[in-house]
């Protein structure tokens, strides 16, 4: 009798030790989604693009979207037969737009291994590799026609030697096309989107131009585009859609990101802009 006592006593004890765990590890488990669900999305990195594109109903991450890549492919004459370079990919949207329009057999690089897996699961049809862009030149020596890039080159560290890379990366009439931001008021400080990350100025891009054997043939002003389409982008925000994946405060925090950047292109401190070089 004392045994089986015992033995109740024992296993009733397990028992309550037993839930007590499980409700701790349900509760952490439930306090970490919520931290997650409530944590601040990083944009540079797979949550951030995510985000974006949701915000964009599409896969990119650069303002105008479409239109964007409408005004630059109107200046360049892509043909279907040309092998293209999409340096900074992302989610690949950009890629699977130029190659659908016929401008070419596209292939998307990126650093980002997560944006690069997912661009490859959704566009099985294009090509795609993780790749730093100062190594393009390495990984794919003189096998482009056109190399491009939407709102990537702000972020390259070396900008110069990326600026070469390209060059070694393109055939001998191989085209350069970058669509970025351009920093006008270097005393003022850049919108917390930008990170570690700066912009170049009209002087810097020609002083690297000159460096590493591009000529430019076409420079388009964009600061008027861009405050358009960042102020088209912020009125997203408000769809109730994107209210019913993510918490209110991840929106907002994501949103006066780019209120900050908006408000920096409104005040001069940064425009955008399209500049087209053909390889020296
Ligand atoms: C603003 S997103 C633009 C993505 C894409 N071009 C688009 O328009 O949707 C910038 C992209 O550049 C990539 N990137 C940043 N530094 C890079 C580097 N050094 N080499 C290659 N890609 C880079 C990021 O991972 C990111 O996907």
């Amino acid at each position: 009798m004392a045994t089986l006592l015992a033995w109740i006593l024992t296993r009733t004890k397990s028992l309550f030790w037993r839930s007590l765990w499980n409700c701790c590890q349900g509760a952490k488990i439930c306090a970490n989604v919520e931290r997650k669900r409530n944590t601040p999305v990083k944009m540079d990195e797979h949550d951030g693009k995510q985000f974006l594109a949701t915000v964009r109903s599409a896969d990119y991450a650069h303002p105008g979207e479409a239109e964007s890549i409408d005004l630059v492919f109107a200046m360049v004459p892509a043909q279907p037969s040309w092998r293209v370079l999409d340096v900074g990919c992302g989610r690949g949207g950009t890629a699977d737009y130029v190659s659908c329009h016929g401008w070419g057999c596209v292939t998307g690089v990126d650093i980002d291994r997560e944006a690069v897996e997912y661009a490859r699961s959704k566009y099985p049809n294009l090509e795609f590799a993780v790749c730093d862009m100062q190594s393009v030149g390495d990984q794919y020596p003189e096998q482009f026609d056109l190399i491009y890039l939407f709102n990537v080159f702000y972020a390259a560290c070396d900008k110069n030697a990326a600026m070469m890379s390209f060059r070694r990366a393109a055939k001998q009439t191989g085209l350069l096309g970058i669509f970025d931001y351009v920093m006008y008021k270097t005393d003022r400080g850049l919108p917390s989107v930008f990170l570690d990350q700066k912009p170049a100025t009209s002087d810097e891009l020609t002083e690297w131009m000159n460096g590493s054997s591009w000529k430019l043939i076409e420079h388009i002003n964009l600061d008027d585009k861009y405050i358009e389409w960042y102020r088209n982008f912020l009125t997203r925000f408000e769809d109730p859609a994107l209210g019913k994946i993510y918490p209110p405060q991840v929106i907002a925090d994501v949103r006066s990101k780019y209120a900050q950047l908006l408000d920096s292109l409104e005040q001069g401190i940064l425009g955008g802009a399209f500049l087209l070089f053909s390889a020296r």
